[in-house]
């Protein structure tokens, strides 16, 4: 089974998912890194996006839209954690982009820290909005986020890459 790892990533959170990933592939691994134009010829296409306004990366949304006839399995970090709801709705907008030919093995999300200036955004919004219960919990949600990836994901995202693999190999028997 030829394996390519292809993924998008600012601030690295998603990069450390793809590393993880990879260390635990025991299959060939024909190409590691960021979507290219050139096709990448494998059997299976791990795929990663950070989060971008609930969507994945412009780069990774037009490389999936590109793909037919493969076996896709995907992975993403978003800046809000804890909610298998809220990573449901993030993965059903990622699906749209990907065409009917292929199949969709499955998918996993884990949350990423964000950037500090998030975070003075939110102060000076509170300061503004005294109020405002909604901005309180997304000061919290980046006080959360800022261990994230942490152990425990890294051990999630290893168990799910075996459970996936495992998979894929009992549905080719
Ligand atoms: C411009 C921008 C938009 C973002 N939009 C969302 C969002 O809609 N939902 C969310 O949960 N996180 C959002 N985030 C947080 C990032 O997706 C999150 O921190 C991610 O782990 C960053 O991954 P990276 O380190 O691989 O770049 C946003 C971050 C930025 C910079």
């Amino acid at each position: 089974m030829k394996v390519a790892n292809i993924y998008s990533s600012i601030t690295g959170n998603t990069k450390l998912l793809a590393e993880t990933i990879k260390s635990e592939i025991k299959e060939e691994i024909v190409y590691f890194g960021k979507p290219i134009n050139e096709e990448i010829d494998a059997d299976v296409y791990f795929i990663g996006s950070w989060t971008n306004k609930g969507d994945a990366a412009n780069d990774i949304i037009n490389f999936l839209k590109n793909l037919k006839n493969k076996k896709i399995v995907y992975f993403g970090t978003a800046g809000y954690g804890g909610s298998t709801v809220y990573y449901d709705t993030l993965f059903s907008r990622v699906k749209q982009y990907i065409d009917s030919s292929n199949t969709i093995v499955g998918h996993f999300y884990c949350q990423g820290k964000m950037p500090i200036q998030v975070k003075e955004r939110y102060i000076k919004m509170i300061t503004e909005n005294p109020n405002d219960k909604n901005l309180k919990v997304s000061l919290k949600n980046f006080e959360d986020a800022l261990t994230h990836p942490d152990k425990k994901d890294l051990e999630n995202v290893k168990n799910w890459v075996n459970e996936t693999f495992t998979e894929m190999k009992y549905n080719n028997e």
